[in-house]
């Protein structure tokens, strides 16, 4: 695998970078007043206007020749068709058929991809009716009337972030709780005020090996049977979404409860498959599938649009500008929306795992900076907290805003109040205000410097028409495919996490001298050593 680095696109883009980091976004736009119409793009119902990056038709041209140079069209080619593009593991990577329309076939490694896709659709589909309909009860006869989901990572923050997104969709009187640390607090809190005899748990784990999950449904399972009082009662409150059948039944859950997926389907892309059940309890099959044709539209952009047009490379590639040529550290999610409060944690796992990697593929380490630090609130709390920072500090933090024209309902014309601040947020970051604007209103000299705002950060802004199950699912696949461009240029595998096995192996080795009589027989360093010595010593 060639070194990115060392193409030539890489250099004309060092140069470039050279000659354009000193133009402030003023003059850009002073030089070029037509670009707030042209550097915008639509796909399905996402509107993107990318007019305040620091970037002119000549970077976005030397961005195109890099996606190329990296082999990008070959990708997602091989992508969508199911090559083993994830190599560490030797996997296809095909979380794009757990949308695929129906009809539509695909067979991949011989196996009927399509038709399993649909087979589990359906049968969630029919669960989720029938959990909705009062038809499936729990033990003792009576409706399920909160869903508790039971999982972590990306079995956790998919669909939690989705349910609260889609809150006001939920429509059969089901409510979901996600419960996901190790910690007792979450547990102890989320059940707490439940019904046992109206609760169903939903035990999601794609390996089912996972600690935190299984010891959660661990706990769920003595609560409800030493309520119920009968061990019969674990299988109408417990059902699974899982890859692995014999660890269900091991478990004691019932594997015609089970709601599978595969091994092509990495966790933290999930959402739209089994591991959405919860949600799709919660929201509706029909509901559920129009968010698929969310995540469809934006899958059929991104496979089909000229780069130059195409929302998520675009995007990709401006990533990759301010990563590897502007050395910006992190970029920040900001969703003028509080049903999207989970959005930026559950890209933190979507981009940060999937690209957080310091060797390529091909086990050579990286030379470009890699994964971006994703962080974000929603607006307009941020701005009251960190936005500071964003307008006045010395770094340059890229910030994608999130925005969308219609409420689910309004009170005294707030949704417009929100989307102007939005709409002034990113123009104060590009356009600021000079020393010579500040003084003209009259500000006494000495607070002039500090009120200077320097402006020239780069936005992008995404307005949709209205948070719904379709936008949403438009929204994640967005940054999916957003993950995957930037994945490709850096040359690295996104689909695999080596990195947080090790501590999963260290924390079991430890835990048992946490609460041993004896001393610590071995600890990793001298440092953990005492720390544990310390704990125990506290713990009495
Ligand atoms: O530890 C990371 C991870 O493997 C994630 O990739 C995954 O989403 C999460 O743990 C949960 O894994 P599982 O679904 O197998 O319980």
């Amino acid at each position: 695998m060639a070194d990115i680095t060392e193409s030539p696109e890489w250099s004309a883009l060092v140069e470039h970078h050279a000659a354009l980091a000193g133009r402030h976004l003023r003059e850009l736009f002073a030089d070029d007043p037509a670009r707030a119409d042209r550097m915008t793009v639509t796909a399905g119902d996402l509107h993107l206007d990318y007019s305040k990056h620091r970037a002119t038709a000549e970077t976005l041209r030397l961005l195109v020749a890099l996606a190329e140079r990296a082999g990008l069209r070959r990708r997602i080619d091989a992508m969508f068709s199911g090559e083993h593009i994830n190599v560490s593991e030797d996997r296809a990577v095909l979380h794009t058929a757990l949308r695929l329309p129906p009809g539509e076939a695909l067979t991949v490694d011989g196996q009927d991809v399509a038709g399993d896709v649909h087979a589990v659709l359906d049968a969630m589909a029919d669960f989720a009716a029938r959990v909705r309909a009062g038809e499936w009860t729990g033990f003792t006869g009576k409706r399920i009337t909160t869903v508790v989901n039971i999982g972590i990572g990306g079995s956790d923050l998919g669909p939690a972030m989705a349910y609260e997104a889609l809150a006001d969709h939920a429509d059969a009187g089901i409510t979901c709780r996600f419960v996901s640390n190790i910690d007792p607090a979450d547990i102890v809190g989320k059940l707490a005020g439940l019904d046992p005899e109206r609760t169903l748990f939903v035990v999601s784990s794609k390996t089912f090996g996972t600690l935190e999950t299984l010891t959660n449904a661990k706990v769920a399972r003595q609560w409800l049977v030493e309520r119920l009082g009968d061990d019969k009662a674990v299988s109408r409150h417990f059902v699974a979404v899982s890859t692995n059948a014999d660890r269900v039944a091991e478990f004691g859950i019932d594997t015609a409860n089970m709601f599978a997926f595969w091994d092509w389907v990495g966790g933290r892309y999930s959402l739209d498959g089994a591991i959405g059940l919860s949600l799709m309890i919660a929201i509706g099959g029909e509901a559920f599938r129009e968010m698929l044709a969310g995540f469809r539209e934006i899958d059929e952009h991104f496979r089909t649009a000229p780069f130059e047009a195409n929302m998520p490379v675009l995007m990709g590639l401006l990533g990759v500008w301010y990563t590897d040529f502007f050395g910006a550290q992190t970029r920040a999610v900001l969703p003028y929306s509080q049903r999207l409060a989970r959005f930026p944690a559950y890209l933190q796992q979507l981009t940060m795992e999937s690209n957080g990697k310091s060797v390529r593929a091909d086990g050579a380490p990286v030379v470009a900076q890699t994964g971006a630090i994703f962080w974000g609130e929603p607006g307009t709390n941020g701005q009251h907290a960190f936005y500071q920072l964003l307008h006045q500090g010395t770094r340059l933090v890229p910030a994608d805003f999130i925005g969308f024209a219609e409420p689910f309902e309004d009170r005294a014309g707030m949704h417009d109040l929100l989307t102007a601040n939005m709409l002034a947020q990113t123009s104060a970051l590009a356009f600021g205000r000079t020393a010579e604007e500040v003084a003209a209103d009259g500000t006494p000299a000495a607070l002039v410097p500090h009120k200077v705002m320097p402006g020239n950060r780069p936005t992008s802004t995404i307005l949709v028409p209205k948070l719904t199950p379709k936008t949403l699912g438009s929204l994640v696949a967005l940054y999916e495919h957003i993950v995957f461009v930037e994945g490709t240029i850096w040359g690295i595998d996104s689909f695999d996490q080596w990195g947080v096995e090790l501590g999963k192996v260290m924390a079991m080795d430890l835990a048992p001298a946490l609460t041993s009589p004896e001393p610590p027989a071995t600890a990793p360093d001298p440092s953990t050593a005492a720390l544990v010595r310390r704990y125990r010593e506290l713990r009495g």
